[in-house]
C-alpha cells in the first residue's frame, strides 16, 4: 500500500518523529504537508503537525481540508504533557476536522516536544502580566523542562509502533469505494 507521511514542523520535533515513523513503513513517502504530491496515488495517509494554540498548525489543517475518502492516522507535538486534558482536546478537534471529509482515522500518537526558547520570551514580553504564560510556575517550569527532553528515544520506538499498527489497520481496511468527500 502507497504510504505517505506529510508532516509540519518548524523547529524539528515534529519532523524527527516524522521520520521515524517513515523509516517503519515499507516505501512510505515523506513530505512536507505544503508540498505534497497528488494524494489521490495514495492509500494511507499519516498527518503529523506541531500544536499551535490548540489546533493543528495552519498549514496542516489547511492540508487536512484536501484529504478525502482516504484511511488517515494522525500524530502531533507538543509542549503540554502528552496525557493532559489539553492534549486530549487537541486530538479530538483534529478527528473532528479529518473525519469531515469522509476520511477514516485508524490511530494517533502524541509526545512531547522542546518549545522553542525564542516562543517563550515573546510571551513573557507581550502577554499581560497575570496571563498563565507570561509567568514561570513551579509547575509550567517543570513541564517545560520535561518538554526539552523531547521527542527521545523512546517516544520514536513508540511511533514506531503507532506506524506499525496503523499500517497493520490500513492494509485490512475495507476499501472506500470512489465518490466519498467532503459534504
Ligand atoms: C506559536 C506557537 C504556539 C504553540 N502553541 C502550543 C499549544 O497551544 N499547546 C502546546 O502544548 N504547545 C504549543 N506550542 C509548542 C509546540 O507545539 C511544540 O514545541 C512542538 O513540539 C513544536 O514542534 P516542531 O519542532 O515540529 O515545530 C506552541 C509553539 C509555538 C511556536
Amino acid at each position: 500500500m502507497k504510504t505517505l507521511v506529510a508532516y509540519s514542523s518548524l523547529t524539528g520535533n515534529t519532523q524527527k518523529v516524522a521520520q521515524a515513523i517513515s523509516d517503519a513503513i515499507p516505501g512510505a513517502e515523506i513530505h512536507p504537508v505544503d508540498k505534497t504530491p497528488n494524494l489521490s496515488d495514495y492509500g494511507l495517509i499519516i498527518v503529523g503537525f506541531w500544536v499551535d494554540r490548540g489546533q493543528p498548525d495552519r498549514k496542516t489543517q489547511e492540508f487536512i481540508e484536501r484529504v478525502e475518502g482516504k484511511p488517515v492516522g494522525f500524530f502531533f507535538t507538543l509542549g503540554a504533557y502528552p496525557d493532559s486534558d489539553h492534549a486530549g482536546d487537541v486530538a479530538r478537534v483534529t478527528e473532528e476536522m479529518i473525519a469531515k471529509g469522509q476520511n477514516q482515522v485508524l490511530g494517533s500518537f502524541r509526545c512531547q516536544g522542546k518549545v522553542d526558547p525564542a516562543l517563550l520570551e515573546r510571551m513573557k514580553k507581550s502577554l499581560p502580566a497575570d496571563h498563565p504564560h507570561a509567568q514561570m510556575s513551579p509547575q509550567r517550569k517543570a513541564r517545560l523542562e520535561e518538554a526539552a527532553k523531547h521527542p527521545n528515544d523512546e517516544d520514536l520506538l513508540r511511533a514506531k509502533a503507532f506506524a506499525d499498527d496503523t499500517y497493520r489497520k490500513a492494509l485490512s481496511a475495507p476499501a472506500k469505494p470512489n465518490g466519498g468527500g467532503r459534504p
